[in-house]
């Protein structure tokens, strides 16, 4: 059985090969119309989500299927203590596939060990959010035409932020990556990220602070949120949350090629007066999100015999 629990799930081919997919689906939408009847998704949410759970949902429609599921862990048996190997277990008696999101990092993983379908990690903890990477990965391609010799910066908080920790180890297998880690010092990008996968892979990085001294020299600029919900105390959350502020002025040096990703939801990191600029790609990054998810089910649902 696959499941899509961590990005590194996939080779480099099936991330290529989602991508036709999703290109595909963008230029042939009624060729996809009805692939998945009579299949169902169930979308287990422990957390808040509006992108991950509602574009999973719109991917599954457009793919003719339906959606069964919840949106908090207070409407369902979590709150009187059920285990998510048990609820794992029972999905796979009512749905075709899952897309699971929890506060806790493992938990996808656990759901995927407890069941005879496949799971689909939409975030866990502060740990990974595949799905989000491959939205990512779909903008990236279709701006800059692949992923060799990029020169992408991460700015907010690196420490927290599940989808530059997916990002990193999706695009650590491409050739020519350099990486700028723009972050307050309290929200650096974990260690174990830096040795595991960027120095594993070879791949030169720096870290600072500046976000304007490092903009001249980016073809990606992906900027994130500094992650309220993860913080101890809510102290060091607002001394930290606006560190990072995109305006237009601050894009000055920057290339007439940038592209601004964010994965959103956005809070005060980017102005909207940045909406309007043609390197502002976080709007279609989110409508990627949802071709990649359909490119994702068909695939997992197709290697699980359900298709
Ligand atoms: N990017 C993202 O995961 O957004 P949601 O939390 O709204 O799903």
């Amino acid at each position: 059985m696959r499941h899509l629990i961590d990005i590194m799930d996939f080779s480099v081919e099936e991330l290529q090969e989602l991508i036709d997919t999703a290109n595909d689906i963008i230029a042939h939408p009624e060729f996809y119309a009805d692939r998945c009847r009579g299949k169902k998704l169930a979308t287990l949410f422990f957390e808040p989500s509006t992108r991950t759970r509602l574009s999973f949902e719109a991917a599954m429609y457009e793919l003719g299927g339906n959606v069964i599921g919840f949106s908090e862990a207070q409407s369902s048996s979590a709150a009187k203590g059920e285990s998510v190997a048990d609820t794992a277990k029972v999905i796979s008696c009512y749905a075709d596939i899952i897309a699971m999101r929890h506060p806790k990092e493992g938990a996808p993983l656990v759901a995927s060990l407890n069941t005879s379908i496949p799971v689909i990690n939409a975030g866990d903890g502060g740990h990974k959010h595949p799905t989000q990477t491959l939205a990512d990965l779909l903008t990236i391609y279709r701006e800059k035409g692949g992923f060799e010799n990029l020169t992408v910066g991460f700015c907010g908080d690196l420490k927290f932020g599940r989808t530059v920790h997916s990002l990193i180890d999706a695009l650590s297998r491409y050739e020519g990556l350099k990486v700028v880690l723009i972050s307050p010092d309290e929200l650096k990008l974990p260690s174990y990220v830096k040795k595991d996968v960027l120095a594993a892979h070879g791949i030169p990085y720096k870290q600072t602070t500046d976000l304007e001294g490092a903009m001249p020299q980016l073809d990606i600029l992906y900027m994130t949120r500094v992650q309220r919900e993860r913080f101890f105390n809510e102290e060091d959350y607002l001394r930290l949350k606006d560190s990072y502020i995109l305006t237009p002025e601050k894009l000055q040096n920057a290339r007439a090629d940038l592209s601004i990703l964010h994965p959103l939801p956005r809070v005060n990191e980017i102005s909207v007066a940045i909406d309007g600029d043609p390197r502002a790609c976080y709007f279609k990054q989110v409508l990627y999100g949802k071709y990649m998810r359909m490119a994702l089910i068909l695939k997992l649902l197709k290697e699980a015999g359900r298709l």
